[in-house]
């Protein structure tokens, strides 16, 4: 048996002046496009996290309760196939479906270290104050980074690692993006290292179109909320009640895309880069993709990474996949 540690939290922080400077880099860049655009990382500031948690409470949110069910079946035999002694979580959140995992290693006895790594701080160090104490003797070391960019600084394994990305948080990225981002996280797994991927699936488009338009309105604040992030970081002017949130699902790139469109034409200032923006009527930004899953859209992406299927899991209505992939 490995001696057990005592519990301890380390949160280190890799965001700094360069990340400043990417968020105005990405509103420079994208928002003097033809079709402007903003990557989604910019919606999770604090409020935008506590937003997000509210909308994993939805009935129209299928995703978080049919991936905690799968994972709520399946959690053992992945942690038995894996034999992981850490579990690094990548854009972890509020960390809440990760105890399903974490009760699974610590049955089996060999849960040691937790390795959340997400762009926001006030999450990490919420989650990993509340997991050392309900779990005793577990070590969490938080990441405070850009998953696209701070996966280098990974605390040394511990023993064989388990690679959490869940919430179809994957399905974000474009197509070409995905597989260049996950033949990065291919690089940083150890041979004995898997993968345990969440990805939503395609689906009847008004069942995906409810889940990022409800009926309460919280998505579309969540959506909101980036223009609120953009005044209080660069000093911008959006008026947030002049735009209103758009969700589709695209059914030929099989993906849903959320936007903030102008009610009418709209001038925006961004004194901190001394930019001034000009919304025609009707105008869209667009805020997110999230790509819905095929198993062959899958098993492609994988592969393009280097990485091969293991297992792919599915619940009984075939809303969600959850896939267990390593190194080939
Ligand atoms: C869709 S939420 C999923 C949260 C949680 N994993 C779940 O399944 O409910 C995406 C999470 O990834 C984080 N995130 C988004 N972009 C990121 C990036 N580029 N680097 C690190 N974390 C990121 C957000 O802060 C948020 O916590």
């Amino acid at each position: 048996m490995e001696p057990i540690l005592e519990g301890t939290v380390e949160v280190r922080s890799y965001l700094g002046l360069a990340d400043e400077r990417t968020l105005a880099d990405d509103v420079l860049d994208g928002l003097t496009r033809p079709l402007k655009e903003l990557p989604p990382k910019h919606l999770y500031d604090a409020r935008g996290s506590e937003l997000f948690d509210a909308i994993c409470e939805l009935p129209e949110y299928y995703q978080t309760r049919t991936e905690r069910q799968i994972l709520r079946t399946q959690a053992k035999p992945v942690v038995a196939r894996t034999g992981a002694v850490e579990l690094v979580e990548l854009g972890s959140g509020s960390a809440d479906k990760t105890r399903v995992l974490l009760d699974a290693m610590r049955e089996a006895g060999t849960l040691r270290r937790y390795v959340p790594v997400d762009v926001s701080e006030t999450t990490v160090r919420a989650a990993a104050a509340r997991l050392i104490d309900d779990y005793p003797g577990l070590a969490v070391h938080g990441v405070i980074g850009d998953f696209e960019r701070h996966l280098t600084h990974l605390p040394e394994p511990l023993g064989p690692r388990l690679f959490a990305f869940l919430g179809g948080t994957i399905g974000n990225f474009p197509p070409g993006s995905r597989r260049r981002f996950l033949r990065g996280l291919r690089k940083v797994m150890a041979p004995g290292d898997h993968l345990l991927l969440g990805t939503d699936v395609v689906k009847d488009p008004h069942v995906i179109e409810a889940a990022y338009d409800d009926s309460a309105g919280v998505t579309a604040q969540f959506n909101l909320n980036m223009l609120h992030v953009l005044n209080r970081e660069l000093g911008a002017n959006f008026d947030v009640d002049a735009f209103e949130h758009v969700a589709f699902f695209d059914r030929k790139r099989e993906w849903i895309e959320m936007r903030l469109r102008a009610r009418e034409e709209q001038h925006v200032r961004v004194e901190a880069l001394n930019l001034d923006i000009d919304f025609s009527a009707r105008e869209e930004l667009r805020t997110e993709i999230s790509a819905k899953f095929t198993p062959g859209r899958l098993r492609g992406d994988l592969a393009a990474a280097g990485l091969e299927l293991v297992e792919l899991y599915a619940d009984p209505d075939k809303l969600f996949a959850v896939s267990l992939s390593r190194r080939r």
